[in-house]
C-alpha cells in the first residue's frame, strides 16, 4: 500500500496522493500531542533495587500516587504495611488488598488502621510498633497521605479539633515519625533506611506565622472575621463584604494545605538533623543510616487533584469532564507521579547519597571530577533528581526549632483534650448502661 502511494507521489506530485495534506496535518498534530504528553509526563525512574525482605510502611497508599508506589514496590517483593483510615475488616479494603496481592503476586501486604484525623489513633499504632521487645525491621516509611479541602467550603475539623488539611497533611505525620523515632534509630547500622515524605510545590505559598498558627489550625480564624453586616451604607456594605471574602479566602484551606506542606518539609529536614544528632550521642559516632527524602511528584491526575480542580462541586466535576483532554495532556498519571518516589526508594546509595557540586546536573548521579562529599539526607527530590530548596526557611535552624516546639505543644494539648473527652464519653456510656441494667 505505501509503495504505490510513494510511486504516485514521485511520478505525479504530492497532491496526487489522496488525502495527502489532511494526513500530513493530522500526523503533525499527533506528533505535537505526543511530544507534549511526553514532556508533561516528567522523568522516568531508571533505578532498580531488590526490594525482597524490605519492610515498607506507607500512609496514603490506597489511592493516587501512593497506590502506584505501593504497586511498584509490592511487585518487587517488598513487604507493605498500609496505614489506612479504615479498619482492616472493612470489606472494600480487604478486597483492595486481596486484588493487590493477586496482581503483584505478593502475599506480604497488610493494613493497619491509622486514622490521621486522630492523634490517638496514630499513637496507638506507633506505640504498638515500638513496644515490640526486639525492634521490628523497618526499611522505609513513605508519608504520602494528604488532604486539601475544597476552596469554597469551610474545611472539616478533625477529632482533635484541628483543621483537617493541617492535621492529616502535617501534624499526624510529625507525630508518627516522632513516636517511631526509637524504632528507626534501632535499625542495624548497615541497613539503608529511607523516609520518603510527599511534598508539593505549593509549599512556596505556605506562611508559617507562629503568632496566628494556633488560631489558623484550629479553624478559629475562619469564623472570626468581623461582622460588618450592620453598616447601613449599601455601597460600603458591598465593599466590606468583598473585604471580608478576600480575608476569608486568604485563610482558606488551600493556604493551610500549603502551610502544612511547608511545615512538613521543615519538620522532615529537622527530623534528619535529629537522627544525625542521635547517631553521634554519647560514645557512639557512627554515620547515620537513615535518610529523609522530600519528594515532589509533580501535578498528577489523582483523586486528590480532581477534588481540588472540581472544588468538590458537581458543576466543577462537569467542567472537569468537559475539559478532561486538557488535564489528560498536562497532568501526569499517578504512575508517572510515582516515578520520583520510586527513584528515591530504589536509587543505589552512592548515586543518591553522594552529591555533585551542581545539584541540577546529571539526575543527581556523581559527575566525573565533581566534589564527592557524603551528605546526610534531608534533600528535595523532583523529576528523579536532587533539587535545591527554593525557600531558605526550610533549612533554617531557628524556624525548625520553633516549629518542633509548636508541634510538640499542640500535639500534647490536643491529645490531653481528646483523652478527657473520651474519658467523659466512656463515663457517660457506663452510667447509661448502669441505668439500663
Ligand atoms: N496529585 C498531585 O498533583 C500532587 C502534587 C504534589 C504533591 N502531591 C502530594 O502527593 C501525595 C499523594 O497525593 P494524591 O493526589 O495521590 O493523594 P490522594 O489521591 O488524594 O490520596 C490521599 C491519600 O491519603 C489518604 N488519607 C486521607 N485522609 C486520611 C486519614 N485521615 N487517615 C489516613 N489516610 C488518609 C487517603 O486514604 P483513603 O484512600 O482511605 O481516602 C489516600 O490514600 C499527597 O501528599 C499530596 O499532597 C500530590
Amino acid at each position: 500500500m505505501p509503495i504505490p502511494l510513494i510511486t504516485l507521489g514521485i511520478s505525479e506530485g504530492f497532491s496526487a496522493i489522496p488525502y495527502a495534506y489532511t494526513a500530513t496535518k493530522l500526523a503533525a498534530v499527533a506528533a505535537v500531542i505526543a511530544a507534549l504528553k511526553y514532556y508533561f509526563g516528567g522523568a522516568r525512574n531508571p533505578a532498580e533495587r531488590v526490594m525482597h525482605s524490605k519492610v515498607v510502611m506507607v500512609t496514603g497508599g490506597t489511592s493516587g500516587i501512593g497506590a502506584s508506589i505501593v504497586y511498584e514496590l509490592a511487585s518487587r517483593g517488598a513487604q507493605i504495611i498500609l496505614l489506612t483510615q479504615h479498619p482492616p475488616t472493612d470489606v472494600f479494603l480487604a478486597d483492595y488488598i486481596q486484588d493487590l496481592r493477586d496482581a503483584t503476586n505478593n502475599q506480604l501486604i497488610y493494613a493497619e488502621q491509622v486514622d490521621l484525623r486522630s492523634l490517638h489513633s496514630v499513637r496507638q499504632f506507633a506505640t504498638k510498633w515500638i513496644d515490640n521487645s526486639s525492634p521490628r525491621r523497618l526499611d522505609m516509611v513513605i508519608l504520602c497521605a494528604g488532604t486539601q479541602s475544597p476552596r469554597s467550603k469551610t474545611p472539616d475539623l478533625t477529632e482533635d479539633g484541628l483543621v483537617e488539611d493541617w492535621q492529616v497533611t502535617y501534624l499526624a505525620h510529625a507525630h508518627l515519625l516522632s513516636i517511631l523515632s526509637p524504632a528507626i534509630r534501632a535499625q542495624p547500622p548497615d541497613r539503608d533506611v529511607r523516609i520518603l515524605v510527599a511534598t508539593c510545590s505549593s509549599y512556596l505559598r505556605g506562611e508559617l506565622d507562629f503568632g496566628s498558627l494556633e488560631k489558623l489550625t484550629t479553624g478559629a480564624t475562619m469564623d472570626s472575621a468581623p461582622d460588618q453586616t450592620k453598616k447601613k451604607d449599601p455601597k460600603n456594605r458591598k465593599d466590606q463584604k468583598e473585604k471580608k471574602d478576600k480575608k476569608k479566602k486568604k485563610k482558606k484551606p488551600t493556604d493551610l494545605y500549603a502551610t502544612a506542606k511547608l511545615a512538613l518539609m521543615i519538620f522532615a529536614h529537622n527530623f534528619q538533623k535529629h537522627l544525625i544528632a542521635a547517631s553521634k550521642r554519647g560514645d557512639e559516632d557512627r554515620p547515620v543510616n537513615t535518610r529523609v527524602l522530600l519528594v515532589d511528584p509533580g501535578f498528577s491526575r489523582t483523586p486528590g487533584m480532581r477534588r481540588w480542580l472540581t472544588d468538590g462541586s458537581l458543576w466543577g466535576l462537569l467542567l472537569y469532564l468537559l475539559t478532561w483532554p486538557i488535564w489528560w495532556l498536562i497532568l501526569k498519571s499517578p504512575q508517572q507521579g510515582a516515578q520520583s518516589f520510586l527513584w528515591a526508594a530504589m536509587e543505589s546509595p552512592p548515586a543518591l547519597f553522594y552529591s555533585s557540586s551542581s545539584s541540577s546536573s546529571s539526575r543527581g548521579h556523581i559527575v566525573e571530577g565533581s566534589e564527592k562529599k557524603k551528605e546526610e539526607g534531608g534533600w528535595l527530590i523532583k523529576e528523579c533528581r536532587r533539587m535545591k530548596f527554593l525557600r531558605e526557611d526550610v533549612t533554617d535552624e531557628a524556624v525548625g526549632k520553633k516549629l518542633w516546639e509548636f508541634s510538640e505543644k499542640q500535639i500534647e494539648a490536643k491529645e490531653k483534650e481528646s483523652a478527657l473527652r473520651r474519658a467523659k464519653e466512656k463515663k457517660k456510656k457506663e452510667e447509661k448502661e448502669k441505668k439500663q441494667k
